[in-house]
């Protein structure tokens, strides 16, 4: 099957829709079509068509990564998510919506005419939706989800993205959207619409371009079922921020990173798997650890060398040395590895224009040396500043954009903070990470 990346872009000064603008949780009760937003709303109408009758899922982009959206109401519909993807099926999907109003039908009228939604979200929902955050939710027996999505467990995850243009589909398509990010599986999330194209080409048929992620790394997925409630996967939204909120403020951790990872079972069952990870080899330096404060080891970089002098042919068969470097906080160009100048080296994407790609960071390109000057390969070099919201939005790109390059190494600069998304970077780094230096 031919895939074609559609950009939808609304022309400058239309919007796609709009909520209420009345104050409170209440103005997230319906998302309204702009009647005037034209040629964009055409495109949407007909992918939303299209999302009704088929079995195979349209890729869309979200303000975290772009997603694989399939109507969560036929079971046809999502399997097709779990085969385009390659994706095991006890990987229960979350549940996309574009208003409370379509949150409340799912979740069925209550006998006391109670409010559908637990009150313990109201907060989270009031400030957070639409955003980043996935909530959990008891699943009603009998449910309107078909039951691929929840893979056998009794609640759903729910998220109410706040892309316009995601919630503009989900709306007009009239059901709630199963998403998974619209990797393959064990990749990086893609946070462009050209990654979801190198990555599922062949196998669906429409990629809706909205342009570059905002965020770049998945929400936040949260259980407020349970007492204390928890994270099941730190994301866009930090635990400070739901420290902050009444009720909330002994919200616990329930996930492990690799570095922790002890006896107790995953909780979030998506945690489990191989995740993130680029082609290359990823060695990932954590903050903590001082003796990369300045750089690469020079032990680390003789075993990447050594890796490629013993077999060309897992290096895609070059046979010069290709290193990466992902700087953050503390590392400077280079990561103190023997190099000539370092010269900007284009983005290495197809058919986009400037604008639309956009991306946090720029990458640097220089000859790689060895302690005798003479030249032995190339370095690319990718900075992501300081900030860590900007680190989150640049990472899975930076990533893929060196697995483009053919790159056989990639050494991260780690960074550190439990309470902000940090937390969330530095999960997706963990996993993957062939080799942590702590
Ligand atoms: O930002 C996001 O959340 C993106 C965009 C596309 O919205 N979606 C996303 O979906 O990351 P996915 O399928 O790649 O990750 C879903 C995560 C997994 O860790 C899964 O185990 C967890 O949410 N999850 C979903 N439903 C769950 C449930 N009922 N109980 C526990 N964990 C659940
Ligand atoms: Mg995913």
């Amino acid at each position: 099957m031919e895939t074609r990346i559609v950009r939808v872009a609304p022309s400058k000064g239309q919007l796609l829709g709009r909520f209420d603008s009345s104050d409170g949780a209440s103005k997230l009760e319906e998302w309204h079509i702009s009647p005037d937003a034209g040629e964009a709303i055409t495109v949407l109408r007909d992918t939303a068509k299209y999302l009704r009758t088929s079995d195979t899922p349209v890729a869309f982009p979200t303000e975290t990564v772009y997603g694989l959206g399939a109507d969560a109401t036929r079971s046809g519909a999502v399997k097709g998510i779990y085969s385009a993807k390659g994706r095991p099926s006890d990987n229960p999907l979350i549940i996309h919506i574009s208003d409370l109003h379509m949150l409340r039908e799912l979740l069925g009228r209550q006998k006391d005419d109670q409010d559908a939604i637990p009150s313990k979200y109201n907060v989270l929902i009031e400030r957070f939706w639409p955003g980043p955050l996935t909530i959990l939710l008891p699943n009603p027996q009998p449910s309107k989800l078909a039951p691929e999505v929840t893979a056998g467990l009794e609640t759903f995850g729910a998220r109410m993205p706040s892309s316009p243009l995601a919630l503009s589909l989900i709306k007009l398509a009239g059901v709630p959207l199963a998403a998974p990010s619209a990797n393959a599986s064990t990749k990086p999330s893609p946070t462009a619409a050209q990654h979801v194209k190198d990555d599922l080409d062949g196998r669906i048929e429409i990629i809706l371009d909205g342009g570059p992620c905002q965020v770049g790394v998945e929400s936040t997925v949260v259980d407020g079922l349970c007492e204390p409630p928890v994270v099941l996967r730190p994301g866009g939204i930090s635990l400070e921020e739901l420290r902050s909120c009444p009720g909330w403020e002994n919200v616990a951790k329930a996930y492990k990173d690799q570095s922790e990872e002890g006896k107790s079972a995953p909780r979030a069952p998506g945690m489990k798997y191989k995740h993130y990870s680029p082609k290359a080899r990823v060695v990932l330096y954590e903050s903590t650890y001082k003796a990369g404060a300045e750089g690469v080891l020079a032990s680390d970089f003789d075993t990447a060398s050594a890796t490629l002098n013993g077999d060309a042919e897992k290096t895609n068969g070059h046979s010069a040395r290709r290193i990466g470097i992902i700087r953050t906080q503390r590392w400077k160009s280079g990561a103190g590895l023997q190099c000539g100048p370092l010269q900007p080296a284009p983005i290495n994407q197809d058919n986009h224009d400037e604008e639309y790609l956009n991306p946090a960071y720029s990458v640097y390109k220089g000859d790689l040396k060895n302690g005798q000057g003479q030249v032995i390969g190339e370095l690319f070099d990718i900075d992501l500043g300081q900030d860590a919201k900007r680190i989150a939005q640049g990472l899975f790109s930076a990533l893929r954009e060196l697995d483009r390059r053919n790159i056989d190494t990639i050494f991260v600069d780690g960074i550190e903070n439990e309470l902000d998304i940090a937390a969330a970077v530095m999960n997706r780094l963990r996993k993957a990470a062939s080799e942590i230096r702590s």
